[in-house]
């Protein structure tokens, strides 16, 4: 299992002292959320944040881009370092949007990846999984750390592997929203590949959070 610890719940004040401990963890991916305000009600971090963090850790950086106008962000994070960029499909007009977007992140040699928010039909990832890397299922609303995990995302996640499968693709299943150790399992065990958590993993032990869902 990857572990991506997200940066949105990690305590400034203390800082230095929670980049040391998480990379001194098992974590193999750092979560980087990015909100506009505009596409979910908050507003968070910008390209010179991940350029810091870029120099302050090895863990490869997966930017989630939660904002109105995906193309334009894509490139201003991927020039800042991003390994990963996941866009959200309802920020797109339509398929062929989402596929050219898709195109043109990989042919920066950065891993694309698709976000669905819980009430979006997950039809509609179907016909996008051949042109992508990673999906990342939300597992709450998009928006805001520490919210509640919505039991309803281990049934997609199970249709999403069952797809994956039957296609014969080589695509990530992320969920991000309300992970700990026992959502964390049951994730697990519906197919998923990549943990992101953020409340659960900075307001305890770290080390001990992210062992715990690895
Ligand atoms: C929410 C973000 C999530 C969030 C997870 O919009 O995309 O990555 O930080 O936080 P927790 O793990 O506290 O639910
Ligand atoms: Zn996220």
């Amino acid at each position: 299992m990857i572990v991506a610890p997200s940066i949105l719940s990690l305590d400034y004040s203390q800082m230095e002292k929670q980049v040391k401990e998480l990379n001194e963890s098992n974590a193999k991916w750092l979560h980087f959320d990015v909100m506009d305000g505009h596409f979910v009600p908050n507003l968070t971090f910008g390209p010179d944040i991940l350029k810091a963090y870029r120099k302050m850790t090895s863990l490869l950086l997966d930017v989630h881009i939660m904002v109105d106008d995906p193309v334009f962000f894509a490139d201003v994070f991927m020039d800042a370092g991003a390994e990963v960029i996941t866009f959200h499909i309802e920020a797109l007009n339509n398929i062929e949007e989402c596929i050219q977007l898709a195109q043109h992140i990989r042919s920066r040699g950065v891993k694309a990846g698709i976000s669905i928010k819980p009430k979006t039909d997950l039809v509609l990832i179907k016909e996008l999984l051949a042109e992508i890397d990673l999906v990342l299922v939300m597992s709450v609303e998009p928006g805001f750390g520490g919210q509640s995990f919505i039991p309803e995302s281990l049934e997609r996640i199970q249709t999403l592997k069952k797809w994956i499968n039957e296609k014969n693709l080589n695509v990530l299943i992320e969920v991000d929203g309300g992970i700990n150790q026992e959502t964390g399992k049951l994730c697990k065990d519906a197919g998923a590949d990549v943990l992101v958590a953020g409340s659960y993993v900075f307001k305890n032990d770290i080390k001990e959070a992210v062992d715990s869902l690895c």
